[in-house]
């Protein structure tokens, strides 16, 4: 069976960061929900119109809007190599629609991991993010430079950019967020047998290497 793996964490634990690096290591399809909500208020659809003010403000988009925009994501063939969702679910509704859309398919969790960080240093981490606007690869101002200034390592793009709700106030709303509405998923996940728990707040490559080792251990 193809793995499901979940990134728990708040905003700035890494899970975007850490899910780009497994879909290299491991083959899988990152599914996230903020970057499919981003583009769908890009492209002006209803369901990005009805997103934008809520996560300029920090807020969750509603149950429905982003069960539709995975639901569409997770009828693409490629989703049969295995997934790993970052940013989702992210209420009680989101995860137990989850189990059903998966039960449908004969599927299940494999595993659940959250990201354990300090909020104190989401701030920060959060502020110094950007992103290559060619490729999408991440960055940050201190902790993940390009090797050569102003040039993407990925694709050699050179014009980078930064997102709308990062800021410090609404990070601070995003944490509240968090911690009132998909922190408690930690321990839905662990009744069910399914939670790894890893200590985010090292070296982006000494996290890789962790959650490298749970998939491995996974896959054995
Ligand atoms: P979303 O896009 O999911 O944002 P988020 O959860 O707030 O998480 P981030 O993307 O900010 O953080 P991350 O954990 O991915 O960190 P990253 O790897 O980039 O959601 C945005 C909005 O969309 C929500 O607020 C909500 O409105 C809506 N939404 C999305 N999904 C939803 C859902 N399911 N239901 C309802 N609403 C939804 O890392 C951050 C920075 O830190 C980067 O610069 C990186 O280089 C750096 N960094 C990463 N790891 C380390 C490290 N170990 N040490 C130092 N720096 C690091």
């Amino acid at each position: 069976m193809a793995p499901v793996l979940i990134l728990l964490g708040p905003p700035g634990a890494g899970k975007g960061t850490q899910a780009r690096m497994l879909q290299e290591d491991f083959g899988l399809i990152q599914l996230s929900t903020g970057d499919l909500l981003r583009a769908a208020v890009s492209a002006g659809t209803p369901a990005g119109l009805a997103a934008k003010a809520v996560m300029a403000a920090g807020g969750l988009v509603s149950d429905e809007i982003v069960l539709a925009i995975l639901k569409d994501r997770m009828a693409q063939p490629d989703v049969a190599r295995g997934i790993i969702l970052d940013g989702f679910p992210r209420t009680s509704g989101q995860a137990a629609a989850l189990d059903q859309l998966l039960a449908e398919s004969g599927q299940k969790i494999t595993a659940a991991i959250s990201l354990e960080v300090d909020d104190a240093a989401m701030v920060g981490r959060i502020s110094g993010r950007h992103t290559c606007a060619s490729c999408g690869e991440g960055y940050h101002d201190t902790f993940k430079r390009p090797h050569t200034t102003g040039v993407c390592d990925k694709c050699g793009g050179t014009a980078f950019k930064r997102r709308a709700d990062d800021n410090a106030e609404t990070v601070r709303d995003r944490l509240t967020a968090y911690h009132a509405q998909t922190a408690p998923l930690i321990a839905y996940y662990e009744a069910k047998g399914v939670l790894e728990r890893i200590d985010a707040m090292g070296p982006i490559a000494e996290i890789r290497q962790s959650l490298g080792q749970i998939i491995a251990a996974i896959a054995a």
